[in-house]
Formats: structure tokens, C-alpha cells, sequence
């Protein structure tokens, strides 16, 4: 059977264990020997221990794991020539000729690009002496599939990303939480969330926790915001709520581009509107803990869809993305998403946000 090694790179979400497994267990289904590379690309590059068999029972008890069990890292040294050339090396000696890679946008392109310089890292291997001229040919293609694994949905052309939904339910936690003593004290609230340069998670949780207003990076609020704000705070106490609810993206920014901090905002509340006002920055938490079904099934689904797509994938074929489309998981060109997903960052950079929005496209509410 063909080799195909499973490895999460970059931050870890929930469900990542769930696609580990599906990898895993559809591979093994299917005759393929499935390695799992532990801690990411550094795995790669150090081989050893790190990349070994894994079998039907490796992956039992793991789906509901929050995190990911085969280890996460930022690697350095993959994004040098020498690291790429051990991880090569690494995948050859155990006849590896298919990867998933589960990760951010750093993680897949990472992997095109490993994909794309394959060949000439092979000759350079066979040229001095690492792997035999009959390994370079049993192992001439690398094929690879991706997997978006990440609590921001921040990724263009899937839906969902493996975890969003998890990171999701605990932010609603803690706002349900946080509401309540809120409503004891008559207090306002900011609570900053996660998502990086994303307002996916912000905006969500604000709509299923009715916050009183939102702060997300793609989409600035006008210069005039502390005085709007205090407006819709003001006008909802006065209509008898007794507490209000700000959410604040991490990454929120001002129509110049520059950050929206908590406590810029918390200034603003209690110097118009003297409002009894508290700042929860929720962290890792969002990141950590079980997954929900939701993520287990995402994840189980993609895993397996990501196996099949290599399986029937032409040797050396263009690295393909498991998406979710509505309700369907479906291949996509990986580099395309890349692109359009580094398109955003880009246009937030020239301060487009016309552009960003549109660009984010399904990961995107509409
Ligand atoms: O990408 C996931 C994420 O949790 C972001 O939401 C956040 O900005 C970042 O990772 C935090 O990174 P680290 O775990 O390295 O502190």
C-alpha cells in the first residue's frame, strides 16, 4: 500500500484529533501504511521517534480530545533549504510518497511549496549519497492534501475551519457567564476573543450572545464610534437592560489601521457614560478544552475526504484543500485558497475593507 503521513502544524484547535484519526483509520481501511509525524514540520525534519507506524488502535480514545495528541509546533528550521532537505530524506527512507497536512495557511504553504521543489531536493539526496538512486525512484512524488485546522475561521475557501465551532461554544460560555454577574452589578463588559486578524468568532459570538456592539478587523468602525457606542449603550439601559456586552476581535482595528484596544474602549465607556465597566480578555481558554460534535464530525469527514483525494490523485498532482461546502466536503486547488486568503491580509494592510470582506468570502457571514 502507498505511504501516507498525517502531521498538525502551527496553533492547535479542537477536532484536530478527530481528523488525525480519520486519517488514520480510512488509510488503514484502504491498505496504506499511515505514519503520524509528531510535533509538525519539526518532526519532519528530525525523523526519529517522531515519524512512526500508526495503527487502528493509536488513534482510539482521541476523538473527543481537545488539542492535538501527535504534538504541534512552529518550526524553524523547515523554512531552511537543509531542514527541507532532512525532511525529504526523513519521508524516503520510509517510502512516504502522501502527506495531510493539518494547519493554518502557514502550515499548507509550507507543504506546496516542500511539494513543489520535491524533485530537485530528491537529486540533491541522491547526488550526495542520502538515499539511493532505486529510492529516488520508488519515492519520486510527493503528493499533498491539506486540512484547515484553526480556531479563527480565517481561512478562504471553506465554510468552517476545524475548531471554530469548539472556540465558539466556549466564548458563548464565558459571555453567559460573564452576563450573569454583569446583570447582578449592572456592569458593561468588553470581552477580547480570539481570531488573530479575523472577526469571525467575534462577530458570531456577539450575534448569539445579543452584545450591544462589536469590534471587528475587516470592518473599522467610523471615526465617530465612542460617540455611537455610547449612544446604543445608553439608549439600552434606559430601555431597562441591566448590563451591556462589547466584543472586541483581538485583532480589531480603526479605519487607520491602528489596534482598538480594550482599554481604549473601557476609557470611552466610563468617561461619557460613568458605566460600573470591566475587561475580560478570554486567551487560550478558546482554544483548549473538548471538542464539539460539530468539530468531531467536521473533522472525522475532512480526514477521511482528505485520504481519498490522495488515493485518487495522479502521482504528483497539484496539493488539493478539503473544503466544506454547505454541507459537503469537496477538493479544492490548496494554493488558490492560500492566495486568496493572504489577499485579505493584504488589502486590510492598504486599508481596503471593502475588499477584505469581500474577500473572505464563505469563511465570511453573509
Ligand atoms: O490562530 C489561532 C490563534 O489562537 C489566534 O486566534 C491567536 O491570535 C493566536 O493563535 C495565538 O497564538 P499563540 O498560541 O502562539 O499565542
Amino acid at each position: 500500500g502507498k505511504g501516507i503521513a498525517v502531521f498538525t502544524s502551527g496553533g492547535d484547535s479542537q477536532g484536530m484529533n478527530a481528523a488525525v484519526r480519520a486519517v488514520v483509520r480510512t488509510g488503514i481501511y484502504l491498505g496504506c501504511k499511515v505514519y503520524f509525524i509528531r510535533e509538525g514540520y519539526q518532526g519532519m525534519v528530525d525523523g526519529g521517534d517522531n515519524i512512526i507506524e500508526a495503527d487502528w488502535s493509536s488513534v482510539s480514545s482521541i476523538i473527543h480530545m481537545g488539542g492535538t495528541v501527535i504534538g504541534s509546533a512552529r518550526c524553524m528550521d523547515f523554512k531552511e533549504r537543509w531542514g527541507r532537505l532532512k525532511a525529504a530524506e526523513n519521508l524516503v527512507k520510509r517510502g512516504i510518497t502522501n502527506i495531510v497536512a493539518i494547519g493554518g495557511d502557514g502550515t499548507l504553504t509550507g507543504a506546496d511549496t516542500f511539494r513543489a521543489e520535491y524533485s530537485g531536493l530528491l537529486d540533491e539526496l541522491l547526488s550526495t549519497g542520502r538515499i539511493t538512486s532505486d529510492e529516488r525512484e520508488k519515492n519520486k512524488f510527493l503528493n499533498v492534501c491539506g486540512l484547515v485546522g484553526s480556531i479563527d475561521n480565517d481561512f478562504c475557501g471553506t465554510d468552517m475551519t476545524i475548531g471554530t465551532a469548539s472556540a465558539l461554544r466556549r466564548i458563548i460560555e464565558a459571555l453567559d457567564a460573564i452576563s450573569s454577574t454583569a446583570y447582578s452589578h449592572q456592569r458593561t463588559f468588553i470581552m477580547e476573543v480570539m481570531g488573530r486578524h479575523c472577526g469571525y468568532l467575534a462577530l458570531l459570538s456577539a450575534m448569539a450572545s445579543e452584545a450591544d456592539y462589536v469590534f471587528i478587523p475587516e470592518d473599522p468602525p467610523n471615526p465617530n464610534w465612542p460617540e455611537k457606542m455610547c449612544k446604543k449603550l445608553k439608549q439600552e439601559r434606559e430601555m431597562g437592560k441591566r448590563l451591556n456586552i462589547i466584543i472586541l476581535a483581538e485583532g480589531a482595528v480603526d479605519v487607520e489601521g491602528q489596534p482598538i484596544t480594550a482599554e481604549q474602549v473601557k476609557k470611552v465607556v466610563v468617561d461619557n457614560l460613568q458605566q460600573d465597566t470591566r475587561i475580560t480578555i478570554l486567551g487560550h481558554v478558546q482554544r483548549g478544552g473538548n471538542s464539539v460534535a460539530f468539530d468531531r464530525v467536521l473533522g472525522s469527514r475532512m480526514g477521511a475526504e482528505a485520504v481519498m483525494a490522495l488515493m485518487e490523485a495522479e502521482e504528483g498532482a497539484t496539493p488539493c484543500l478539503i473544503s466544506l461546502e454547505g454541507n459537503q466536503a469537496v477538493r479544492l486547488p490548496l494554493m488558490e485558497c492560500v492566495k486568496q486568503t493572504k489577499g485579505v491580509a493584504e488589502a486590510m494592510k492598504v486599508k481596503d475593507w471593502a475588499k477584505a470582506i469581500e474577500l473572505r468570502g464563505r469563511s465570511f457571514m453573509r
